[in-house]
């Protein structure tokens, strides 16, 4: 019998490690400089965590089972909900603010595609217990900081950002009851995805007029600059008006408004969202990231009231486009070692052992090759393996043993020393 890994799984060899491994670090580190602190939850929850209020969408897409108890579980499919169980139950024990990152596995059991696959990893930024639009801006800021830090420029990728109480507000004035309200942003999530007309035959679907529908899409089509003002059109809303207009002034002043535009396309197919919702969008992929304020899933999974709101960003769409754009970093390419010690003598071997482990006592990343080749075929090893520098053990006089040559080349220049002179010059 063979073996396959299960569809939409991948296997990580060591080349798609390092690339796992980039994209996971530069999460913790931009996570770190913008004073986030990580936590973890389990892989497995109580199945209703998620089907309370992730929305139609997600619950579809669940991995569940039930346990010996009879206990229907859940591997999680997002973070979020967990998230808003861990603080629920212990918010005023913790310390505040509560900027909080995580880097879960995450399972869908969605058709795999092209940037979707159905295990992948998820960063995940989130504030609790904040209510000002201030977090939401920290929680952009973050996000642009880790693009600026992969190099992603706002040519290459744009923070599309949307408000979804104002297109609730605007659906009401153009007609949909409340009961459909679910349903309608459902359909305005998968507009951009589907034909003109299946977005028409949905939108019919819930009662409304061809003139109804009209005004919808005027709405929703409105450019960047004018979205802001179009919004006083609306009744009900200037809180949230004036909120957009300050997450506006403070990205700017933070210098990166570059990155950012408006767009009421942008409502969310999680049904928690509440508030200011975004995606990060590259020109023909899946969303990079997405995230908004929710200010009720602390009290729908039983903890008390409590405004907050993040984002999370898959590992692979932008895996992609780091690749399709050029911009992974070159040392990706292949392994890395500091050192590889090259046992180029006669009787040279031991004193190679004792070097190699003298070297990696000191925490240098040191390798040797496990076969008495020819030093060209080491070498060539050594390049094989990213060593930054060789050193070749030429001559070993065991009786004393600092009387080492030793040949250092990490930009090709060549220099003889002994043992101790080489284990000094390392610092
Ligand atoms: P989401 O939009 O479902 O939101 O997922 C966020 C990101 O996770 C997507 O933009 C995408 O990069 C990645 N992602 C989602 N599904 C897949 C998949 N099947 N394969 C690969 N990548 C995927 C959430 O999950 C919210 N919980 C985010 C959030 C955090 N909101 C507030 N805080």
């Amino acid at each position: 019998m063979k073996f396959q890994a299960i569809k939409g799984t991948r296997d990580f060899y060591p080349e798609t490690m390092r690339l796992r491994n980039y994209i996971i670090d530069t999460w913790r580190r931009v996570s770190l400089r913008n004073g986030f602190e990580e936590y973890d939850a389990p892989i497995l929850e109580n199945l209703s965590l998620f089907t309370v209020k992730s929305g139609e969408e997600i619950a579809e897409q669940l991995f569940s089972f039930t346990d010996r108890g009879g206990r229907n579980i859940a591997m999680r499919p997002e973070l979020t909900p967990s998230l808003a169980r861990m603080v629920g139950a212990k918010i005023n024990a913790l310390p505040r603010p509560i900027k909080w990152f995580a880097v879960p596995r995450l399972f869908r059991a969605e058709r795999p595609q092209r940037g979707r696959l159905r295990e992948f990893f998820q960063w995940n930024i989130d504030i609790v217990g904040e209510e000002s639009i201030q977090a939401d801006a920290e929680c952009i800021y973050t996000l642009i900081d880790f693009l600026r830090e992969v190099k992603l420029t706002p040519a290459d990728i744009q923070i599309h950002i949307g408000l979804r109480p104002a297109v609730s507000a605007m659906l009401t004035q153009y007609g949909v009851a409340e009961e459909a309200m679910d349903k309608a942003f459902l359909a305005l999530d998968k507009k951009p995805k589907i034909p003109a007309e299946a977005f028409e035959t949905m939108m019919t679907d819930l009662g409304l007029s061809a003139e109804q529908i009209q005004n919808i899409t005027t709405f929703m089509d409105c450019p960047s600059e004018q979205a802001i003002q179009q919004l006083a059109s609306i009744e009900g809303i200037d809180e949230h008006a004036e909120n957009l207009q300050r997450l506006w002034d403070i990205l700017t002043t933070m210098g990166v408004a570059d990155y950012i535009r408006f767009d009421f396309h942008i409502v969310r197919g999680l049904a928690y969202y509440t508030g200011v919702v975004y995606e990060a969008l590259a020109a023909g992929e899946r969303a990079v990231a997405g995230g908004g304020r929710y200010d009720n899933l602390l009290q729908l999974v039983g903890g008390p009231a409590a405004g907050a709101t993040g984002f999370g960003m898959g590992d692979v769409v932008l895996g992609i486009l780091l690749d399709e754009k050029g911009k992974l970093p070159a040392d990706l390419q292949s392994p890395s070692l500091d050192i590889f010690v090259i046992d180029a003598g006669e009787n040279t071997a031991e004193a190679m052992l004792t070097l190699v482990g003298t070297l990696r006592e000191r925490g240098l990343a040191c390798d040797y090759s496990f076969k008495r080749a020819g030093v060209g075929k080491q070498l060539k090893e050594a390049n094989r393996r990213g060593a930054r520098s060789v050193v070749l053990i030429e001559q070993a006089d065991l009786d004393a043993p600092d009387s080492l040559s030793i040949k250092t080349f990490a930009t090709g220049s060549q220099t003889s020393m002994t043992q101790s002179e080489f284990l000094s010059s390392l610092g």
